[in-house]
C-alpha cells in the first residue's frame, strides 16, 4: 500500500519555499531587533575610578559614578537609547526603613548627575525600590515582620522626586507596593516634574531568576524570607493583567514585565490588552544562564543572546532591559 504523496497531503502548499534562500527569509521576516530596543542596566558602587567584577554575572561589573558616566558614553556612541542604574549601597548606610533613599546625594542620584553631565542625550531610568537601601533587603519598610504598604509608598514618592531632581528621565518603581504609580505621579507633578515618565514594573514576579542580582547589589546575605507577599505568584497571569490595569489607570507611561523569557505569555497579554509601550527585563539569572553555558562550551552564547532578545520582541516588547545591551549593540552595529 502506498500512502499519499506530500503534495496530496499538503494540497501543494509547502512552507519551506519561503525558507529556501537567505533573501526569501529576509523578505518574510516579521520581527527584528535593533539598537533602539535596548536598555542597559548598570550597577553602581561608591567612590572614584573603581570597578568590581560580579562573580555570578560573568562580564558584568559594578562601577563608581565616574565610570558609570564612561559606560553611558559608550552606550550612547553605540546608539543605545537609555541606561538603568542599580546601586550597591555601603552596608553602613542601610537601615530598617531604607532611609538613605531620601538622601539627595545618595549613590544613585550622584550617578545620575554624573551621567547626565557627561552624556545629556542618553535616557536615565532609575529604580525607586528600597531593597538596595534596607538592612533586610526587602523593597519596602519592614515593621513587625510585615512590609508596610502605605508608608513605603509615601517614601518611594519622595525618593522619586529626588531622583527626578538629580536628572532621571524615567522613574521605574520595582517594589510592587499598591498605589505607588499614582502616588509617584502626584508627587512628581507637585514638584514640577510632570515631564518625568514612569515605567512601571507592572508585573514583577516572585522569581528565582533574580539570584545573581542579589549578589550584584549585596543583598544576598541580608534578605530574610522571600518577596511573595508583594511580588506576583509565578502561577498567575490574570492577576498580572489586573495589576497592570491598575498601573495604567494610575498613570504609568510604560509597562514592564519581569523576568523576561519565562514570562513571554505575560508580555503578549499586556501588549494585546493595553497597547502600551511594553518592556521586559531580561534579568540577571537569564543572563547568567546563557553566559555560564557559553563559557562551558555548551551553547553558542552570541546566538542564544540574540535569539532570546528577538523572542522578547516577537512576544510584543518595544524594548528590553538587558545586561547584554552593549554586546548586542556591537553585534547589531556590524555591517
Ligand atoms: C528589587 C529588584 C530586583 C531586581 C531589580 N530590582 C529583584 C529582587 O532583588 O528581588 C532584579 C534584577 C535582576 O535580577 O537582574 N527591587
Amino acid at each position: 500500500m502506498t500512502g499519499r504523496t506530500v503534495d496530496e497531503i499538503t494540497g501543494g502548499r509547502r512552507m519551506r519555499r519561503n525558507r529556501r534562500f537567505d533573501w526569501t527569509r529576509r523578505l518574510v521576516r516579521e520581527n527584528t531587533l535593533s539598537v533602539d530596543d535596548l536598555i542597559w542596566p548598570i550597577f553602581l558602587i561608591p567612590g572614584e575610578n573603581r570597578s568590581e567584577d560580579i562573580k555570578a554575572m560573568p562580564g558584568v561589573e559594578r562601577v563608581t559614578p565616574d565610570l558609570a558616566a564612561k559606560k553611558a558614553e559608550q552606550a550612547a556612541e553605540l546608539g543605545i537609547p537609555a541606561i538603568a542604574t542599580f546601586p550597591n549601597i555601603d552596608i553602613a548606610l542601610r537601615d530598617d526603613t531604607g532611609s538613605n533613599v531620601l538622601a539627595p546625594d545618595n549613590l544613585i542620584n550622584e550617578a545620575t548627575r554624573a551621567i547626565k553631565k557627561a552624556v545629556p542625550e542618553i535616557g536615565v531610568i532609575t529604580d525607586v525600590a528600597l531593597d538596595p537601601f534596607t538592612s533586610h533587603g526587602h523593597d519596602g519598610i519592614l515593621r513587625d515582620g510585615v512590609i508596610v504598604n502605605d508608608e513605603t509608598v509615601a517614601q518611594l514618592a519622595a525618593a522619586a522626586v529626588l531622583q527626578a531632581e538629580a536628572g532621571a528621565d524615567i522613574i521605574a518603581p520595582s517594589d510592587m507596593m499598591d498605589g505607588r504609580i499614582g502616588a509617584i505621579r502626584d508627587a512628581l507633578n507637585e514638584a514640577g516634574f510632570s515631564d518625568v515618565g514612569i515605567m512601571s514594573y507592572a508585573t514583577k514576579y516572585a522569581s528565582g531568576f533574580y539570584g545573581p542580582y542579589r549578589e550584584a547589589i549585596g543583598t544576598q546575605d541580608l534578605l530574610k524570607g522571600d518577596k511573595r507577599s508583594y511580588y506576583i505568584d509565578p502561577a498567575n497571569s490574570d492577576e498580572a493583567v489586573r495589576d497592570a490595569a491598575l498601573d495604567v489607570e494610575e498613570g504609568a507611561d510604560m509597562l514592564m514585565v519581569k523576568p523576561g523569557l519565562p514570562y513571554l505569555d505575560i508580555v503578549w497579554r499586556l501588549k494585546e490588552t493595553f497597547g502600551m509601550p511594553t518592556f521586559a527585563y531580561q534579568v540577571s539569572g537569564e543572563y547568567s544562564m546563557i553566559k555560564a553555558a557559553a563559557q562551558n562550551g555548551w551553547l553558542d552564547g552570541e546566538r542564544a543572546m540574540m535569539e532570546s532578545l528577538l523572542a522578547l520582541k516577537r512576544a510584543g516588547c518595544d524594548g528590553i532591559l538587558t545586561y547584554f545591551a552593549l554586546e548586542a549593540a556591537k553585534l547589531l552595529r556590524q555591517p
